[in-house]
């Protein structure tokens, strides 16, 4: 069983920030086999800096689409990524000094922030941006 599993209960409607999402599910589970693996630290850097990229491009997307849109959440929005933007840079600078480590509680923070955030947020944009969006 993977570390965190794709569900239904994640679709927002919105194909291309559903597809980021499922992305970003594998994405955290590479990291996680990589960490209980014992890999490398060069393995684990790469996938850690591949998935922090990759939330960073996708958040980007939703953004992006939220205000082409004129969806009227996105201020509410953006706190919330950039909120665990800033989380990922305190635990990137931390980890740089070595006063931290990947650890299990770490990938348990990406997993449950990931899902609270989509499930509470990303999925209210789901009709609206649908809806805008003809389709
Ligand atoms: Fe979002
Ligand atoms: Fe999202």
């Amino acid at each position: 069983m993977p570390f965190m599993e794709w569900s239904e209960k994640l679709v927002t409607g919105v194909k291309e920030c559903d597809d980021q999402h499922k992305k970003l599910v594998s994405l955290i589970n590479e990291l996680y086999d990589a960490m209980k693996q014992g890999k490398g630290k060069e393995v684990i850097d790469k996938a850690l800096d591949e998935l922090v990229k990759y939330a960073g491009y996708h958040f980007t997307t939703e953004e992006t689409l939220m205000s082409k849109y004129g969806y009227p959440e996105l201020a509410a929005h953006k706190r919330e990524h950039e909120y665990f933007k800033n989380k990922i840079k305190e635990f990137l600078d931390k980890k740089a000094k070595g006063e931290v480590t990947l650890s299990v509680e770490v990938m348990s923070f990406l997993k449950d922030w990931l899902i609270k955030h989509i499930m509470g947020t990303d999925k209210k944009y789901g009709p609206f941006l649908k809806e805008k969006m003809g389709k």
